[in-house]
């Protein structure tokens, strides 16, 4: 089947043309990003007004150009929760738009299932397996800057969420981490950058909620013993503030990650989301069991992208979850495991 994928759930507006099924490897025949990182960069972070105003202006021009010298795709696959009401709105009338008035089918998907999905997606260099090679139960981290959860997965489609932040998520603590030592948003990647340059022991940075007992997460805390830390030295060291930072980061993925193989012993680990850019967090979980099998995004496909939303329409397609255009609607608040 052929697809057209649409996600605008944030600040990047991707559009994508893929073909695959569940039992052979997805082929991506054209996937073009328009970023708003710049635009949003001199607020500190992403405003959603502006996120809207930028998500309309790009995305008929990308639809526009990767549909050229496509055949009609089977499907439109359309973001349609969890993430901002007013990029989601942009790439829901677009599909809409589209579905009335070539007649093609919808699906809509959530946003972190485009996420797991992403560990399918293949690159020129790089292949992977179809999606029928996947073991269940898949134990799924998702670290993102909106989203910070652990995902059980019984089946495609049938989820349940073990764990989530009680505040801030992953790639926001890193973007805040960022924005305290003065490196322009999105700070994550820089941080692990300098990071690289750093000792992740000079500072003794909290772990909140490591050792208790829920799969749950929390990291405001770290973000304010990371404040005080710089108010009470000035002079810092910028490479081992974010070296011990990210290491504290990790820990708590790493150690929660673990407590969830140890409860619900899973074939399968998946890592999605923003945060699966991150090296240290990629090679600490690369050998965490020789008994499960890992997946992991290329890096080119961390980030959001439509590519993925595409991958996780394939099974919804199979089952014919389509949507009529009438009856879909923005659902910001999306939860992978509620419908
Ligand atoms: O999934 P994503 O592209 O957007 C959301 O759905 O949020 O994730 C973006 C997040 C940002 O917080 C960014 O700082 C973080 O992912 N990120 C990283 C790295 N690359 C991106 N965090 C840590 N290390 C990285 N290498
Ligand atoms: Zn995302």
């Amino acid at each position: 089947m052929n697809i057209l994928a649409i996600e605008s759930s944030c600040d990047d507006t991707s559009v994508a043309y893929l073909s695959g099924s569940f039992k052979e490897p997805i082929i991506i025949h054209a996937q073009k990003t328009a970023s708003q990182i710049d635009v949003h960069k001199a607020f500190g972070g992403v405003v959603p007004e502006v996120a809207g105003r930028k998500h309309a202006e790009a995305i008929t021009p990308l639809i526009e150009e990767i549909l050229k010298d496509k055949k009609k795709p089977d499907y439109i696959a359309i973001t349609s929760g969890p993430g901002l009401m007013t990029g989601l709105m942009v790439g829901i009338e677009a599909a809409k738009t589209l579905s009335y008035s070539l007649d093609i089918s919808l699906l809509h998907i959530n946003h972190l299932e485009g996420h797991i999905h992403s560990a399918f997606l293949p690159t020129q260099e790089v292949t992977k397996p179809a999606l029928n090679t996947l073991q269940f139960p898949a134990l799924s981290l998702l670290v993102s800057g909106g989203h910070t959860e652990i995902i059980l997965m019984k089946s495609f489609g049938e989820y349940e969420r073990l764990g989530k932040t009680l505040d801030d998520a992953a790639g926001e603590a890193f973007d805040k981490v960022g924005k305290m030592v003065k490196l322009e948003y999105p700070g994550g990647p820089k941080v692990s950058k300098l990071a690289l340059e750093g000792d992740a022991k000079a500072i003794n940075f909290p772990r909140p909620m490591m050792t208790h007992d829920s799969l749950d997460f929390s990291f405001s805390g770290l973000k304010t013993a990371v404040l005080y830390y710089l108010q009470d030295n000035p002079d810092y060291n910028i490479n081992d503030v974010c070296a011990s930072a990210q290491q504290a980061i990790i820990d708590v993925l790493v150690a929660k990650v673990k407590k969830a193989i140890k409860l619900y012993n899973p074939k399968s680990l998946i890592l999605g989301g923003g945060v699966s850019a991150n090296d240290l967090l990629r090679t600490s979980l690369q050998n965490i069991s020789d008994d499960i099998t890992f997946y992991i995004p290329e890096k080119s496909y961390s980030m959001d992208n439509a590519a993925m939303i595409g991958a996780a329409a394939i099974h919804h397609a199979e089952k014919e979850q389509t949507i009529d255009w009438r009856d879909l609607q923005a659902n910001p608040n999306w939860k992978i495991d509620k419908a």
